[in-house]
């Protein structure tokens, strides 16, 4: 053994005493889990909304709690994830900044039915009526669970400005305004409703956001290449 000789401070220290290794591994760990998470708090990508994205209206609000409440999120995920297949199927991958008013997120890992990140407006409001009373009528082979009581239960959100100012608490911003009207624009509605409007909102703010930046830049090219062609029409006139 040559090295019989080696000091506190050298890698046998560790190697050999069990409780040194553990609290060497749970430094380097927390460090490196440090490094990773708390970039995440301060950058925009994770903290701003991208264009598109707005705070969910009282309607939708009601309907994502409907959501949660019902579990759909142990059949459906809401994240497009950057595979080729995925894009084709669903639309353009989602981002973290297209979560930063979802609190808790809906992202979910399970996939019995599709993804639901974009379906909004895919469907018309009959169509998810339907489907939601009894998904066999419209996909005969569904196993998706019915849910006919949405349309017979009002609700009563007695408490959604509640819900508004802790989401304000945590960083969505609503106006007192917008709060305290709320409770007069869901009066009357069902779940069903309330359900249907979440679901028919859901990716379409993004999408609107792109398409009107791609005409944009299409229009942009479509002018240079006009200001490009004309002095070459002109030379050709010999104007
Ligand atoms: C047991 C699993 C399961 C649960 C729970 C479930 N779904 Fe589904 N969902 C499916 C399956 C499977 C499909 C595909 C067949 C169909 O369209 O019915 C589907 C399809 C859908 C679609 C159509 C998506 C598309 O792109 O065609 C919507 C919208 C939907 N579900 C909404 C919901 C909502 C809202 C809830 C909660 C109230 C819910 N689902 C709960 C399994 C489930």
């Amino acid at each position: 053994m040559a090295n019989n000789k080696s000091g506190f401070f050298s890698h046998q220290t560790l190697e050999k005493n069990i409780g040194w290794m553990i609290i060497a591994s749970i430094l380097v760990v927390s460090f490196a889990g440090l490094v990773q998470i708390v970039p995440l708090f301060f950058q925009h990508s994770t903290t701003q909304p991208v264009a598109g994205v707005e705070p969910y209206s009282p309607l939708r609000l009601m309907g994502r709690d409907v959501y949660i409440r019902e579990g759909c999120v142990g059949c459906h995920s809401q994240q497009v994830r950057v595979l080729a297949a995925e894009v084709q199927r669903y639309g353009s991958y989602s981002v973290a900044a297209e979560s930063v008013f979802d609190h808790p997120f809906l992202w979910g890992s399970k996939r019995t039915g599709p993804d639901l990140a974009r379906v909004g407006e895919r469907y018309s409001d009959d169509w998810h009526r339907i489907h939601l009373r009894d998904p066999r009528k419209v996909v005969p082979e569904s196993n998706m669970p019915a849910y006919p009581w949405l349309e017979k239960t009002v609700i009563t959100g007695e408490n959604v400005s509640e819900r508004m100012s802790a989401l304000r608490k945590l960083g969505v911003p609503y106006t007192d305004e917008e709060i305290a009207a709320a409770p007069k624009a869901i009066e009357g509605k069902t779940e069903e409703d309330a359900l249907v409007a979440y679901l028919q909102g859901l990716g379409v703010g993004v999408r609107k956001a792109k398409q009107a930046e791609q005409a944009k830049q299409a229009e942009a090219a479509k002018k240079a290449a006009q200001s490009a062609a004309q002095p070459a029409a002109q030379a050709a006139t010999g104007g």
